[in-house]
């Protein structure tokens, strides 16, 4: 039953998800793209119901997440196998922090939550350390999760070859999209100039 929750819960998270990252694949074009597809999207996850239920989700998602991974602790063998863990148990954490992070810039600082906020934290010294592989992984965390829950759900359709090759074809292109997405925030595709307001929120450090 709470594996059955869990892929229910998966499946609306991986709907706001493949958009998200697709918003964040924009700024490869630049800020104006980024800004211009998150205001739209905005229109839908933003409405009061649409948030409640995504933010339910990543609750459920995470604590049934921990459940499963206290589990079957030590008992994992295989790449997939240990991959679906450790990659669960990274989206747990940045989850967390991460829908953490953008309620408090919202609901506290006031701050619109747009691709400067996100990208704030690489124009900073010394928190580009921290913010370029979070972030980097995050993504790759998605691609990987998913190639893992494919890996097993096609146990019976596809040989183990072609499930493999699968498996590590999603990996390779969550590692493009992480780094074009990282590559951009950082200012490295073209100048990026972060307002003042965005930078302001780290000199408490
Ligand atoms: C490069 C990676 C990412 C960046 C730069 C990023 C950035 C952002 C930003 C700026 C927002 C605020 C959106 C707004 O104000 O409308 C946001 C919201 C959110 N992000 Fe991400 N994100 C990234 C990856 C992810 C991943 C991998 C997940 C899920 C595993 C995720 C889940 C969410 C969720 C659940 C919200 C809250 C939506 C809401 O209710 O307002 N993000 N993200």
């Amino acid at each position: 039953m709470l594996h059955k929750l869990h892929r229910l819960s998966a499946c609306v998270l991986a709907s706001f998800i493949l958009v998200h990252l697709l918003n964040h694949l924009f700024a490869i074009q630049g800020v104006d793209a980024h800004i211009g597809f998150m205001e739209s999207f905005r229109s839908i996850y933003r409405q009061t119901l649409v948030e409640a239920l995504l933010l339910g989700c990543v609750l459920f998602q995470v604590g049934s997440g921990l459940v499963f991974l206290r589990r079957r602790w030590g008992q994992r063998s295989g790449f997939f196998d240990r991959l679906q863990a450790l990659s669960g148990a990274y989206l747990a954490f940045f989850f967390l922090n991460h829908v953490g992070a953008v309620l408090f810039g919202r609901l506290v600082l006031g701050l619109d939550t747009n691709v400067y906020y996100a990208a704030a934290g690489m124009h900073v010294n010394p928190f580009q350390y921290f913010f370029v592989p979070y972030y980097f992984l995050a993504v790759v965390a998605v691609f990987g999760h998913v190639a893992c829950a494919l890996h097993w759900l096609l146990r019976e359709k596809l040989a183990l070859p072609n499930r493999n090759l699968l498996g590590y074809g999603m990996l390779l292109a969550g590692a493009v999209a992480g780094l074009l997405i990282v590559l951009a925030l950082a200012g490295q595709l073209y100048p990026l100039t972060i307002p003042a307001e965005y930078l302001e929120t780290y000199q408490i450090f």
